[in-house]
């Protein structure tokens, strides 16, 4: 019987899965953890279910000898220190797939949101002062005809593509690396420079990298026509928020939509008051049905390695050095 930390409690039938084959613990507190109370939780762990907040650094490879594997429940796999797992020879999973779906129904939603003024208008209606229908009341931007680029093309940003051309949009993307097949009519962009003045509403699909952290910062956001508007459903590292709120201080952002943050949980204090702004508590696969099956994931993807088996979902296989199947989707 191994032994299996768990940093918090799961949605679903998982843990009792778990629970019938293994011993479970569970962290007293939960997520989010930092290295060193992950390493105290783990030291004699067999595997660790981790969320996207909790640290797993090198020390806690190094401090968790027995570790087999790292089971992160998200897709994204940023808050693991991906190398020190291969040289630790520590399996790392994730949970792709599952989320897709729910992750692009939010994304239109936030886009629809911002643009259709939906959160500034409910504010209003709540204040009562609401006064009556008017033929230049609270205008917004139609989606219909208008350019929605994406950057990211893995699943999440080609399920966004999929309901874009449905709301009768063009949709441009960039991807440093696009799938071979998108399977949606989408044209791409090499360059991302190249991308942005082409497009009327920004969404943002990429994995967090050394190469994506801040990528959206005040250079590119100035080559985004004027009124543009950004939709933030990956992870907010990507975009530099004080960037973001110089844009729309400027009025060269139309508005934004995010649903992650620089510094999760805590936003930008300049993005609180403005009502050009929708934020969401990183609600991307907050549904009943995703959360219960990326639990579910989870732990197969635990029970496999415990069993001696490949997991269904790899990021980090020890011995290879190559990328497992999650590791270029890694968004909300
Ligand atoms: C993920 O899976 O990476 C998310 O951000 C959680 O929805």
């Amino acid at each position: 019987m191994a032994v299996v930390a768990v940093t918090s409690p799961l949605p679903g039938a998982g843990l009792d899965r778990l629970a019938a084959a293994h011993e479970v613990r569970r962290h007293p507190r939960g997520s989010p953890l930092e290295p060193g109370e992950l390493a105290e939780f783990a030291a004699d762990a067999d595997a660790l279910v981790t969320l996207l907040l909790d640290r797993v650094d090198a020390s806690v490879f190094a401090a968790c000898t027995r570790l087999k594997v790292v089971a992160n429940v998200a897709v994204g796999v940023n808050n693991v220190d991906l190398e020190a797992a291969r040289k630790a020879g520590v399996w790392v999973t994730n949970t792709p797939d599952v989320l897709t779906e729910a992750t692009a129904d939010l994304t239109m939603a936030l886009l629809l949101a911002v643009t259709r003024r939906l959160v500034e208008g409910d504010r209003v209606v709540r204040a009562g002062r609401f006064t009556g229908w008017r033929p230049d009341y609270m205008l917004g931007a139609g989606l219909q005809g208008r350019v929605l680029g994406i950057v990211g093309l893995g699943r999440i940003g080609r399920a966004v593509a999929r309901r874009a051309l449905a709301f009768g949009m063009t949709v441009n993307a960039h991807d440093p690396a696009p799938p071979p097949e998108a399977g949606v009519a989408v044209t791409t962009f090499a360059e991302l420079d190249a991308l942005l003045p082409t497009v009327d509403f920004l969404t943002l699909h990429c994995p967090l990298l050394p190469s994506t952290r801040r990528l959206i910062d005040a250079r590119r956001l100035a080559l985004l026509p004027r009124g543009a508007y950004l939709v933030n459903a990956s992870r907010g590292e990507v975009v530099d928020e004080t960037a973001l709120v110089a844009a729309l201080e400027r009025g060269h952002l139309a508005g934004a939509a995010l649903d992650v943050y620089e510094r999760e949980p805590e936003v930008h204090p300049a993005l609180l008051g403005r009502d050009d702004v929708v934020l969401a508590p990183h609600l991307g696969s907050a549904t009943r049905e995703t959360r219960a099956a990326m639990a579910d994931l989870a732990i197969d993807n635990v029970l496999a390695v415990l069993a001696g088996r490949r997991p269904p979902a790899p990021v980090v296989e020890p011995g290879n050095r190559g990328p497992g199947t999650g590791d270029r989707d890694g968004a909300d």
